[in-house]
């Protein structure tokens, strides 16, 4: 398994292009099996789960095809097979993302449940109650999701709880059922944003876009001739490289990305004393050599401060002046880079969901081993800052969510370098 061997104590410096994001690539790529016209997706990001997905879809017999720019050509008319099996999906949980599209297009659907994860049990109540009430008929069996409909109901769905694949799964569903179908405490994740405007793209009727009602006027077909679209750019990744900048007291500007996706991020780094300017599709953060104030953070569905950056607070906050704590209420077990940093001599306490960290002045390399994507990258920027060497093992989370870190991490002058053991 590959490794990441990181030497601490460079002041990160320069320019980064940020990719398309993979949540919303994800939702896109499953959503073209809803079109009856071939449609091309651009910005696609370069990552093993969009490889994933793009195995999933081929084996149902949709075709694709993938140019130098990373543009990807779909065309889902001669799907033949309507399963997301147990191998594919148990490497990526949101193979759950083509359950509302096979249903509603091709009346049936048999995809293996998404097991739990290292973060949570993370289950998928709200998809199949919310596609029970638009009329699906679900059975549940041997690990799989046997789904199928004749033509599903539009109706008015309030969701539990906020689900961002929940959400994305039935505004999928809708667009395709008879009449109208109204989605109340819908997420309003840009992703989800970027999502729907795709589907209006292929001649979908979804209002609401960017706000917890989503209202979707059903129709009979969608797909426009010759549609390129392009994918937003990806926060998360933008949010993680721009703590890389903050952890080290360097500087960064980082470009093709979207700062107004990122308000709760960017007001948490001016917090913690980091000069930020910002263009319409750039950001630069300097740190002006200075160490890091301690930030509280408490993570929450968008506009809140996204759970998906917490790890990467965490590990500021390690090395930050003063004492910070990180509240997480959006998954019930996302602390698993704690220990790792505690053993690179990070003074943490847990106390049920929140991590209160006392920022020391470093940090001391040393072998850790990552468990999620989230948590793998906040060992990295632990390591940018430790004295000495990092090892980073299982970095294949990594490269879920992140193309080519290491490479990019270089390019500001990181010491950092993959070896495959
Ligand atoms: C999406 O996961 C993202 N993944 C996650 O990013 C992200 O952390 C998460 O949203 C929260 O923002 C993709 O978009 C592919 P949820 P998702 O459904 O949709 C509970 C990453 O790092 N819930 O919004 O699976 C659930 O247990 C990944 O890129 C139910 O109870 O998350 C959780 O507590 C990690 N029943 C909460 O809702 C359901 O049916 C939010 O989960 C669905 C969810």
């Amino acid at each position: 398994m590959d490794k990441l061997i990181i030497t601490g104590g460079t002041q990160l410096s320069g320019e980064l292009r940020i990719a398309g994001a993979k949540n919303a690539a994800l939702p896109i790529l499953a959503a073209t099996l809803l079109s009856e016209e071939a449609v091309s997706v651009g910005n696609i990001p370069h990552l093993h789960d969009i490889t994933t997905t793009m195995q999933l879809l081929g084996q149902m017999g949709v075709r694709l095809t993938i140019d130098e720019k990373m543009n990807i050509r779909v065309d889902s008319n001669e799907t033949n097979k309507f399963e997301a099996p147990y191998e594919l999906v148990k490497t990526m949980r949101a193979s759950i993302l083509v359950l509302g599209p096979l249903l509603t297009r091709f009346g049936q659907a048999h995809v293996s449940l998404p097991g739990g994860c290292a973060i949570g049990t993370r289950p998928v109540d709200i998809h199949l109650d919310s596609l029970i009430k638009m009329g699906a008929e679900i059975k549940v069996d041997a690990g799989y999701i046997h789904a199928k409909a004749s033509r599903l109901k539009g109706c008015r769905l309030v969701l539990d709880k906020v689900t961002v694949t929940g959400t994305e799964n039935l505004l999928m569903t809708a667009v395709l059922a008879k009449g109208t179908t109204v989605i109340e405490n819908a997420a309003k994740e840009p992703e989800v944003s970027d999502l729907a405007h795709f589907l209006n793209a292929m001649g979908a009727k979804i209002s609401g876009i960017d706000s917890d009602v989503l209202v979707i006027e059903g129709v009979e077909k969608i797909g426009k001739k010759d549609l390129h679209y392009t994918i937003v750019p990806d926060r998360i990744e933008t949010g993680t490289y721009l703590v890389a900048a903050a952890i080290t007291r360097g500087q960064i500007k980082v470009k093709d990305t979207r700062p107004d996706t990122l308000d709760a991020v960017l007001d948490k780094l001016k917090e913690a004393g980091a000069d930020i300017t910002t263009g319409e599709d750039w950001i630069n953060l300097d740190m002006h050599g200075k160490q890091p104030k301690a930030v509280n953070i408490r993570t929450a569905p968008y506009p809140a401060f996204p759970t998906d950056m917490q790890a990467q607070f965490t590990a500021m906050n390690s090395v930050a002046d003063g004492v910070g704590t990180i509240t997480e209420t959006v998954f019930e077990n996302r602390f698993m880079h704690v220990q790792e940093m505690q053993r690179m001599g990070a003074n943490i306490q847990l106390e049920s969901n929140t991590a209160i960290c006392k920022g020391q002045q470093q940090l001391i390399g040393a072998p850790v081993m990552a468990t999620d994507l989230r948590a793998s990258a906040s060992l990295v920027l632990a390591g940018l800052v430790a004295k000495g060497e990092t090892l980073v093992d299982r970095i294949y989370h990594i490269d879920r969510g992140y193309d080519h870190i290491e490479e990019k991490l270089a390019q500001l002058g990181a010491t950092i370098k993959r070896i495959a053991r």
